[in-house]
């Protein structure tokens, strides 16, 4: 079959899943309202530890599987139980998340396009720009959220090596590109030095469990985990490939760019004086006002800053779906065409529900059990849905496949220490680290 990765389109593939709006817009903020350095620490350890071992969960999934999320669990399973196929649950998740994060993405568009020329020059006026956007703007929001989905379902339809592997191939180095010109430019203000002191220097007094899980919660999030993309992904991968080597670099290239977006960003914030603990708000809100102080080049600035995010959420986005297709090509044997029809009708709809729940016009009758549907779509999935799918792979992994034949695609490519943590890790520490993750967002603990 041609329609395969090559080993650096797996790696800038699975990179760019990786890299998104979680690593740019998500990881400061939650860095910043937990005060910083400490957080980062913390974070370092859950990717290492925790985020890696279920990333190498899914790749030696996908590579040995060969298939979708379904047909790759039976295929490896000791027992070929064919109920393994009930894993396949996880590519509903992906298409949940597209949903929303293709409105978030819609949002970012926009912004890309008025920051050309207007930037909002008081946090009030940044507030009720954001706040009209999202609550009466429909028009709007339907627009770019249209341009997004179409973009998506565009990119999809080439399959893994024209559409995925090759959009990725041209947005990741622009990516690289733009934010290296942010970090030059964050380096020559003053309050670069701050920056580094607050990202790197922990103070362990905003530290509580909360802090604990937000960081566990956001290895999850930001390595792509929980919906089959990483499996996905690998299942393109060639037999041979060092899936161990390219699962480090991937999660190296993510933690990076986390870095970086978080420097820059406070770099930013403290050159204005403003605080570093402003939530969601803080890249819609409190950065516009900032660049808007800064002339012509501060619209440089924001539409390179806003340009960076697109094409981060981009290559996420197509990363979402790419699970679903597969699912749907394989097990009801219809082509990649009509799946993507099926997948991106499904994803469009459920986003203009989501948006729709924000709206002021409709959301009363988007909003159940006091939450709107945008925000019951992301607890869904981020709290119930990918934990519990994480589970069932540690799970699977440690207890039902057989250990020789993981050991023996370990071995191929690393030491025998490697694989002894990640096989402990796998059967004992994630899984728990998970369950009182799941406890805690459904409100148990
Ligand atoms: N990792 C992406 C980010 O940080 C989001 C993402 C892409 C994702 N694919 C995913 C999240 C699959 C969950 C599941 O923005």
């Amino acid at each position: 079959m041609v329609n395969k990765f090559s080993r650096i389109g797996f790696i800038l593939a699975a990179a760019g899943s990786a890299v998104g709006l979680g690593n740019i817009w998500k990881f400061p903020y939650i860095a910043g309202e937990y005060g910083g350095g400490a957080f980062v620490l913390i974070y370092l350890v859950a990717i290492l530890f925790i985020g890696l071992t279920v990333f190498l969960a899914e790749a030696v999934i996908g590579q040995n599987g060969q298939a979708n999320v379904s047909t790759s669990f039976v295929v490896i399973s000791k027992s070929k139980n064919p109920n393994w196929k009930l894993a396949g649950f996880m590519v509903a998740t992906g298409l949940i998340v597209l949903s929303f994060y293709s409105v978030v993405l819609g949002w970012i568009l926009n912004y890309v396009i008025t920051s050309f020329d207007t930037l909002p020059t008081k946090a009030e006026i940044a507030g009720a720009k954001f706040e009209n956007l999202i609550s009466n703007d429909i028009g709007s929001l339907l627009i770019y959220h249209t341009l997004i989905a179409g973009s998506v379902v565009f990119i999809v339809l080439k399959g893994i090596k024209e559409g995925i592997e090759k959009i990725n191939l041209i947005l990741m180095p622009l990516l690289g590109l733009i934010l290296i010109g942010l970090l030059i430019y964050a380096f020559t203000l003053d309050s670069f030095s701050q920056a580094v002191s607050f990202m790197f220097i922990p103070d362990f007094s905003k530290i509580d469990g909360n802090a604990l899980l937000a960081a566990l919660g956001q290895a999850f999030f930001t390595l792509s985990l929980g919906v089959g993309t990483i499996l996905t992904y690998s299942a393109s991968l060639p037999k041979k490939t060092n899936f161990v080597k390219s699962s480090f670099y991937v999660a190296a290239v993510d933690t990076t760019i986390a870095i970086v977006a978080g420097l820059i960003i406070f770099s930013f914030l403290f050159e204005a004086g403003a605080p570093s603990s402003a939530g969601p708000g803080l890249v819609f809100i409190s950065l516009p006002v900032i660049f808007s102080g800064w002339g012509i080049l501060g619209h440089i600035i924001a539409v390179s800053f806003f340009v960076a995010l697109v094409f981060a959420g981009i290559t996420s986005a197509v990363s979402m779906i790419e699970p679903a297709l597969r699912f749907f090509i394989e097990i009801f044997k219809i082509t990649r065409a009509k799946a993507t029809i099926i997948c991106g009708s499904t994803f469009y709809i459920l986003g203009i529900v989501a948006l729709l729940s924000m709206s002021k016009t409709y959301a009363d009758e988007l909003t159940f059990f006091g939450k709107n549907a945008f925000d019951i779509m992301d607890f869904m999935t981020s709290s119930v849905m990918m934990p519990i799918a994480a589970i069932l792979t540690c799970v699977f992994l440690g207890y039902f496949v057989d250990k020789k034949l993981l050991e023996e695609k370990f071995l191929a490519h690393c030491s025998s220490s490697v694989f002894n943590t990640w096989y402990f890790l796998i059967r004992f520490v994630v899984p728990i680290a998970i369950v009182i993750l799941l406890l805690n967002k459904l409100g148990a603990i």
